[in-house]
């Protein structure tokens, strides 16, 4: 499916590595202007040089802000920055995420708060100043990045799946809210993918980023008249236990 974003503006949080790397990369080469984030200033910066020389010569903007999704204040400043810089965002890519894997008794309340102010606190947060400003613009798209730890628990999961199943409520709620002023809502759930994402092992067998960012496209490419608004992906042969 042509996916063109020409004239579009983008914000994805995480936008620094990882998964939310390749989207970054994924709405620049459909022509969308992008901002993104992390709280990691320095990882930020060098992510903007290295996207800036590979997309030099193109009109569209690549911009990137240290910013924390856990803070009201950040995230306000954020858009208020985004304004400035390129308006919009016509697409809000809810991306940044964390997880701390233990069970409830030897998870403490700050790793507890990490993770559901980042996974949860962090959508609610950027949506919350991003709807305004679609239904300004007429519509947009809002893509939050969960996981299939929103529909599977596991050993170790207690704050990651409360985050993550709650990412999948709050998602649709959001879907059935906003369709009717033209702002699409969506949720992928991936699975296992290959990035230095909390305790996970690098491994070959995992999906890739870019296999994530190729589904944000997809759901972005859909004709307007149609809203995928979840999709699981897993991988098509995992290992055998
Ligand atoms: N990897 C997997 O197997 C997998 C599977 C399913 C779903 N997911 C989901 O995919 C998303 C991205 O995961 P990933 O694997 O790409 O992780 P990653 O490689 O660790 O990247 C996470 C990104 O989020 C940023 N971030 C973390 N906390 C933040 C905060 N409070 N404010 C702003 N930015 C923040 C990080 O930058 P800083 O550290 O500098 O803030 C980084 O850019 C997450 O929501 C994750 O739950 C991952």
């Amino acid at each position: 499916m042509k996916l063109d974003l020409t004239g579009k503006t983008a914000l994805v949080t995480g936008g620094s590595r990882g998964i939310g790397r390749a989207i970054v990369e994924r709405l620049l080469q459909a022509g969308a202007s992008v901002a993104f984030c992390g709280r990691d200033g320095e990882q930020v910066e060098r992510a903007v040089l290295e996207l800036s020389g590979r997309f030099a010569g193109e009109t569209l903007k690549i911009r990137g802000r240290a910013a924390d999704v856990r803070s009201e204040v950040s995230v306000r400043e954020l858009f208020e920055w985004m304004d400035l810089e390129m308006g919009g965002p016509d697409i809000l890519v809810n991306n940044a995420g964390v997880g701390v894997f233990k069970d409830v008794a030897a998870l403490g309340p700050e790793e507890w708060n990490l993770v559901i102010e980042t996974n949860l606190g962090g959508v609610y947060r950027c949506s919350h100043h991003a709807v305004p400003r679609m239904r300004a613009r007429g519509g947009g798209w809002i893509v939050n990045i969960g996981s299939l730890a929103g529909r599977n628990a596991f050993a170790g999961g207690a704050a990651y799946n409360a985050s993550k199943f709650g990412l999948v409520g709050m998602s649709e709620a959001m879907m059935l809210d906003h369709r009717h002023e033209g702002i699409r809502v969506a949720c992928i759930l991936p699975g296992s993918v290959n990035t230095g994402f909390g305790r996970g092992e690098a491994a070959e067998w995992k999906m890739a980023p870019e296999d994530v960012a190729e589904a944000v496209a997809a759901v972005l490419a859909m004709p307007e008249r149609t809203l995928v608004s979840l999709v699981e992906m897993r991988l098509s042969r995992p290992p055998k236990k």
